[in-house]
């Protein structure tokens, strides 16, 4: 799944279809004219996936527009969320398949969508890759005469992979044909963002049915996705609400209805009862709707106060500072003021709380999984905020959508967000809705309490090889690794790599007895990436220390391994405690930042013998999980050279990877 380049500003969007006579040249109402009623494409599309109803779907096709592809980010459990959330923004919408939607209508609010990964105006939709260039060969373009090069770009995009597959080299070279039959060029500035505002983008979208071409009418830019800011938080919360989720939440409640959320306009708000450390606040304040949220534990609203306030003194000052206060959700009429927001109760969005770590009431959670919550717990809320609002949007530990049926709530639905059923999205539309969601999910509900039940069983099995980690720890012969992961990241995108590696040396660890892992620094980003991600809580056979590894170690002990030092290392040594830096970001290459910051810190630096042994190997800046194998396939006795045999990545072992920009870690 690739990223579509950004489009900056929607009116300058090539494929806008209320600025048909767009920037830049290409004469969008020729290329529709051309193809054809809108219908047709909707036909076409409806054939190629399958998904029938054609007849009906022409017919509300013409009645309501232009009609778009969707296509979502996959991420396997938030993707339920996504579904969800296109369902609700786009009510018209249809599956076509796992991250592809068909939105019939206007479907502009859409574009806040928390899943959305890029909108495009469909021309064709085939169910070979032949078919379609055929198709796309009768297009002729024009583009005003004012342009002097116009430019188009190209991209391939496969949400799934077609049983006969075109390959995007191909795909490529017969659309740049195509491309110099209207008289354009292909654009070189794939890629570029700030130079692509004014280049028509067309994109083949590749799925195991059938291939669609289009206009790309509308992609977010990454930056611009502001629920990865809250990764910036001052303030982290354990049982904090995934930032995408929230939107999602948020968007699914305020669906069809977003003019009465209108921070200054609107006569409604959201309201979180239990807020925690704000997630859901910070989501619906950046769509800029009226929201506020309250919380039992005092420390719960001074963290969403700090975390909200943060990205609030931020915007400026015209923005409205969501309201937090301290307050039982429970109490009796805990929503009459609706939290202080001075506007009617129009929607409830909350996680819960549920599980290890909070319970209701405020108190700590009780350690156990949420797959041993039950329904009834959730009763009390469930019937206190019922009548509060006309619609709710809830994050559980258990399924509660037939509790909540059985209580009145009216167009329930829900979806799993976790493929071990952990935890569930309940949504309740009220009695004006035109019905419950039918979101296309990855895995139902069901499925997901049957994988739960077979898991727990399966970890009763596992009990009895529970990992010793005291007398891992102990053994005096145990090699000791600490990863430093202290060094800032300054991308999520990095952030997630350091998270990845280090779950991956969790790994390594469980199949190794004899390894005394330490993750050093455990606090920040880093920390809140793996707990998000990689359900770090549950990482069992590793220490996870705040400080810094020069505080939990002896510094004399430490060997910092750094790819930039100049000794080379020869013996593994029980005695000594191998550092490893977490870094993969690409702005620290050539900088020598982990040798710096060992001899900052007085401390011994090393480098893999990789020179010495494997001089043909041109990359020695290795990952995070490489270099800690490495120090363990040669603590057990292995030589160098047989080390580097069965250790080295593969690819590294000869020849320059082919990917220039590839992530890089300081060893
Ligand atoms: C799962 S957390 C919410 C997480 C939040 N969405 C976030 O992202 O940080 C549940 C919250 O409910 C609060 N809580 C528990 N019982 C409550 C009650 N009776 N009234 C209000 N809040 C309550 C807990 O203090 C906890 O902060």
């Amino acid at each position: 799944m690739g990223r579509f380049p950004s489009t900056k500003s929607v009116e300058n969007t090539p494929a806008f279809a209320a600025a048909p006579d767009i920037h830049g040249g290409l004469d969008i109402d020729a290329v529709v004219a051309r193809w054809g009623a809108s219908a047709t494409i909707v036909d076409d599309i409806c054939a190629t996936f399958g998904v029938g109803g054609g007849g009906a779907a022409r017919a509300k096709a013409r009645e309501l527009g232009t009609p778009r592809v969707l296509l979502t980010h996959k991420n396997e459990n938030v993707y339920n969320a996504y579904a969800c959330e296109i369902a609700a923004m786009t009510r018209a919408s249809r599956s076509l398949c796992v991250g592809m939607f068909l939105a019939m209508g206007d479907a502009r609010a859409v574009r806040h969508a928390a899943g959305l990964r890029a909108e495009i105006v469909p021309l064709f939709a085939r169910d070979t890759a032949e078919a379609l260039l055929a198709d796309v060969e009768t297009l002729r373009v024009t583009f005003s005469s004012h342009v002097n090069a116009p430019e188009t770009a190209f991209f391939h995009d496969c949400v799934a992979r077609h049983p006969h597959r075109m390959s995007s080299d191909a795909l490529g070279a017969a659309f740049g044909r195509i491309v110099d039959s209207w008289g354009a060029g292909l654009s070189r500035a794939r890629g570029d963002e700030r130079q692509m505002e004014d280049v028509a983008r067309f994109a083949v979208i590749e799925s195991a049915r059938g291939y669609v071409f289009g206009l790309v009418s509308y992609a977010p830019s990454s930056l611009s996705l502001r629920a990865v800011d809250w990764a910036r938080k001052p303030q982290h919360f354990s049982a904090g609400t995934r930032a995408e989720i929230a939107l999602a939440c948020v968007n699914v409640a305020a669906a069809g209805c977003e003019a009465a959320f209108d921070v200054d306009s609107g006569s409604a708000a959201l309201i979180d009862p239990c807020c925690g450390s704000g997630t859901m606040l910070h989501a619906a304040w950046t769509r800029g709707f009226a929201v506020a949220g309250g919380d039992i534990s005092p420390g719960a609203v001074a963290m969403t106060k700090t975390n909200v306030g943060y990205f609030v003194a931020r915007a400026g000052q015209s923005s409205t500072m969501p309201r937090a206060v301290e307050r039982d959700a429970l109490e009796p009429n805990a929503f009459q003021d609706a939290y202080g927001s001075h506007k009617r109760v129009g929607a409830i969005v909350s996680n819960l709380p549920f599980g290890r770590r909070v319970a209701i009431g405020g108190g700590d959670g009780d350690g156990r999984a949420s797959v041993g919550a039950f329904a009834s717990e959730y009763a009390p809320m469930l019937t206190a905020f019922r009548d509060a609002a006309d619609r709710h949007v809830f994050i559980s530990g258990v399924p509660i959508a037939d509790d909540m049926r059985a209580m009145g709530y009216k167009n329930v639905s829900d979806v799993s967000l976790c493929r071990f059923g952990r935890s569930f999205m309940t949504i309740a539309l009220g009695e004006s809705a035109s019905g419950a969601l039918e979101p296309a999910t990855l895995f139902s509900v069901d499925e997901a309490l049957e994988r739960a039940a077979g898991k727990k069983e399966k970890k009763w099995q596992k009990s009895k090889s529970k990992v010793d980690i005291a007398a891992r720890f102990a053994n005096p012969n145990a090699l000791r690794i600490a990863i430093d992961v202290s060094y800032e990241q300054d991308s999520t995108r990095a952030r997630r790599s350091v998270a990845k590696q280090l779950c991956e040396c969790v790994g390594v660890s469980h199949r190794n007895d004899n390894l005394a892992l330490t993750y050093c620094a455990w606090r920040g980003p880093i920390a809140e990436e793996s707990r998000e991600y990689f359900f770090s809580d549950r990482w069992d056979c590793i220490k996870k220390d705040d400080r810094d590894v020069e505080e939990v170690f002896a510094p004399e002990d430490i060997v910092y391994m750094s790819p930039d030092a100049d000794e080379a290392l020869d013996e593994v040594d029980a005695s000594k405690v191998y550092v490893v830096g977490g870094i993969v970001d690409l702005a620290t290459r050539g900088m020598r930042t982990s040798v710096t910051r060992a001899t900052n810190a007085g401390l011994r630096a090393v480098r893999l013998p990789i020179r010495e042994f494997k001089p043909e190997q041109t990359h020695t800046v290795l990952n995070i999980d490489a270099v800690v194998k490495i120090l363990a396939a040669r603590r057990s006795g292995l030589s160098w050279d047989e080390t580097f045999e069965r250790e080295l990545p593969k690819r590294q072992k000869k020849e320059r990877p082919k990917r220039e920009k590839r992530e890089r870690v300081v060893e």
